[in-house]
């Protein structure tokens, strides 16, 4: 792994991404909104930035060029196909072997044997009613992006993450197949680590195709049966 795209990089998670990612050596390139570019000031010298948004194909086919890894932030903001048109530009654009690592919350699932606590759901639906109500928040449209990646033949990695957290790191995060797992009880990751994760997965071939449900390490009962699945 030479050469890593971040796209939405100037967000919190994407900012975290690119520090794990110069920390490793790796040339980088991030993608975000024109009017987000000052939020990676602290970068400028260090990586290339290329404004634009982030469903734009011509903005992420020149981004991804020449990259052997591309992070990509999918959120469901607006209401119009935002991250399924982030997730197409991707998958369409990036080339034929390079790793995709695509972030998502725990209510996204891929085979459907995610068991959900109540709060999440109520959550969950509460965000669809107010995102229909004021079209700020299309989170079908991120399930969408999530179904196209999982349909896809790339070498993609969907991490989901649990309620995220500002802090110190606390290490490499725990995760699990799948939602109602005793070792992601805890719901709580520190987006540092969960950007760790991300950036750690490009160079993990056991995640191919896995769509991780992530947690602090800190955070979890140390006497669940289970063996923890603790590397990425
Ligand atoms: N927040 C949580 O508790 C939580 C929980 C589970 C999973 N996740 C996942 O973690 C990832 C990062 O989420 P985060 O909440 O921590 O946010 P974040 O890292 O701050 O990233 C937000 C991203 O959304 C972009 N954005 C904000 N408003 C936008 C708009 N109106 N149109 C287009 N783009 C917009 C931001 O770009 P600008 O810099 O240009 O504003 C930034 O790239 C997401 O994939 C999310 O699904 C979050």
């Amino acid at each position: 792994m030479k050469r890593v795209c971040i796209v939405g990089a100037s967000g919190k998670l994407g900012r975290y991404m690119a520090q794990h990612a110069l920390d490793r050596g790796y040339e980088v390139v991030g993608v975000c909104r024109e009017r987000s570019v000052g939020k990676l000031d602290a970068f400028r010298e260090r990586m290339t930035v290329i404004p634009g948004a982030t469903n734009d194909r011509a903005v992420i086919e020149k981004a991804v060029a020449g990259c052997d890894g591309v992070l990509t932030v999918l959120v469901p903001w607006g209401a119009n196909h935002y991250a399924s048109g982030t997730a197409q530009a991707v998958l369409d654009t990036a080339r034929p072997g390079a790793r995709l690592i695509f972030s998502c919350g725990w209510h996204i699932t891929r085979d459907g044997q995610d068991v959900y606590p109540p709060s999440l759901q109520r959550e969950e639906k509460l965000a669809r009613w107010v995102g229909r109500l004021t079209r700020l928040v299309d989170i079908d449209d991120q399930v969408e992006a999530c179904r196209r990646v999982f349909a896809s033949d790339t070498r993609w990695t969907v991490v989901r993450g649990s309620d995220l957290e500002e802090g110190e790191s606390q290490g490499l995060p725990v995760w699990s197949q799948h939602v109602g797992d005793p070792i992601l009880k805890s719901n709580m990751t520190r987006r540092v680590d969960y950007a760790r994760f991300m950036v750690e997965a490009l160079a993990n071939d056991g995640l191919i195709r896995e769509a991780p449900a992530i947690v602090g390490c800190r955070t979890t009962l140390a006497s669940w049966s289970r063996p923890l699945r603790t590397t990425v």
